[in-house]
């Protein structure tokens, strides 16, 4: 691990914590080269970054390539059934000892020079070993694998950091958010496939301060879709009564309130779905969160999970449909990212529904989704403004909305869950926070 951020970072870091108390951020953060392998060095290597989902990766030897900051990793049930990151670089001269996407192996064997290693990662062999490395330690020279791989309500994270906490304590109150989203069934969830993947010329920290609070944008950027009646249902300010919940480490989720009538239940969905979920493993205050009329949708667990579950309705000639995404903004450079999308569908729920409800997520997000195309290219303004001089020069972005006398903006007193929650969505609470965690993190 590398010390403290040098001077000029420091001193950096330090201004946009103090603009930052006050509303403003620099436009700096959207493309700097330097910030970029500062969240690299101390963001990726140290927090708990999600990886994937438990069926992805159901019986020993499967394997998935997966991401954590730039580095690829081989996400694998091992033969004692434990997931494991095996950093896909091989010990002798550093090739990619992994070149599928995907597949089952018991072994992974280097192209180069043919050195070979367990799923587990450690080291298992070479050609000529009684005359080339008689003597060589096999204990030393398995792949270098994540300390730690945890997993809660089926989603997979890993840190590289061996001093870190752990993931139930590294998410913390985000916990009762993820039971209310994921822990409704037995049967848990799992995921429609591979997720979708592609290119956004945009820096990754764009996906996740949209989704952990903005709420805003989607009356004017996404106002298409009100007129062709897609975004149905939103209420008088196109907003789906939508308000901010902000957890202690820079999570924040997109609550809402949903509003179909009988016979859709709990969070939208119909008798055929909610009919088999058992709110009994729920405690009674997130029960009374759903059956008070609640959802989320959206959140980002810090730094770059996030979550989206469909408004009130997503098509107007098809019956409404909750569809659920996880989506991934995965780092490629300073003003480069992939963008990773995955559906999550509940495994006791009709086939029929969640290959509907698939569809309905694939149309709103993904390469061709009609959300999707209007977010993406209002975020690849940030780098041409991160890097302008003038704007350097000139500009602070504002993140004032709903601070104290901004707007009607305000602290919910009666809440049944943990966390800050806001009245309205009229604010940047969750942005700032995030905000706040990530300059944190990088100072740390
Ligand atoms: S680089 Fe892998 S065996 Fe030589
Ligand atoms: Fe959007």
């Amino acid at each position: 691990m590398t010390g403290s951020p040098n001077g000029s970072m420091q001193t950096f870091l330090s201004e946009f914590q103090k603009d930052l108390a006050q509303g403003l951020l620099s436009p700096r953060v959207w493309n700097d080269p330097d910030l970029h392998q500062a969240e690299l060095e101390r963001i990726f290597t140290r927090c708990w970054v999600f990886v994937g989902h438990v069926s992805e990766i159901p019986t020993p030897g499967d394997y998935v390539l997966r991401y954590i900051g730039e580095d690829q990793f081989i996400m694998v049930r091992d033969e004692q059934g434990e997931i494991q990151l095996l950093f896909n670089s091989c010990m002798h001269r550093g090739s990619p000892v992994c070149r599928a996407e995907k597949g089952n192996a018991s072994h992974f064997r280097c192209p180069y020079h043919g050195w070979i290693y367990k799923n587990s990662g450690d080291w298992n062999g070479a050609p000529q070993r009684a005359r080339a490395y008689r003597k060589l330690d096999a204990a030393a020279w398995g792949l270098r694998k994540a300390p730690h791989v945890d997993t809660y309500q089926g989603l997979i994270f890993a840190c590289l950091d061996p001093e870190a906490v752990s993931l139930r304590e590294y998410l913390g109150d985000a916990c009762w958010y993820l039971d209310v989203l994921f822990g409704l069934s037995e049967q848990g969830t799992s995921v429609a496939g591979d997720p979708h993947r592609w290119i956004v010329p945009s820096n990754w920290k764009s996906g996740a301060d949209n989704f952990v609070g903005d709420a805003y944008h989607v009356q004017s950027l996404h106002q298409s879709l009100l007129e062709i009646d897609v975004l149905k249902g939103l209420g008088q300010d196109n907003s789906g009564g939508s308000f901010h919940i902000a957890v202690e480490g820079g999570h924040g989720f997109i609550g809402g309130r949903r509003s179909l009538p009988e016979p859709w239940g709990i969070m939208d969905y119909p008798p055929e779905v909610f009919s088999t979920f058992d709110l009994d493993r729920l405690d009674p205050s997130q029960r009374k969160f759903l059956e008070d009329g609640y959802g989320m949708f959206g959140f980002t667990i810090f730094p770059n999970l996030s979550f989206f579950q469909s408004l009130p309705n997503s098509d107007p000639n098809e019956p409404p449909r909750v569809f659920t995404l996880l989506r991934q903004w995965q780092p490629k450079g300073p003003e480069k990212f992939e963008l990773w999308n995955w559906s999550v569908q509940w495994n006791s729920a009709p086939d029929e529904y969640n290959q509907a409800a698939y569809t309905a997520g694939v149309g709103a997000f993904g390469p061709s989704g009609i959300f999707e195309q209007d977010d993406t290219v209002a975020w690849a303004g940030g780098p041409p403004t991160g890097r302008s001089v003038f704007a350097r020069q000139t500009m602070k972005l504002n993140y004032q909305m709903g601070m104290d006398g901004m707007g009607d903006y305000a602290i919910r007193t009666d809440w049944m869950g943990p966390g800050e929650v806001s009245t309205s969505p009229y604010g940047d609470m969750n942005q700032r926070r995030w905000w706040q965690r990530w300059s944190d993190q990088l100072m740390s």
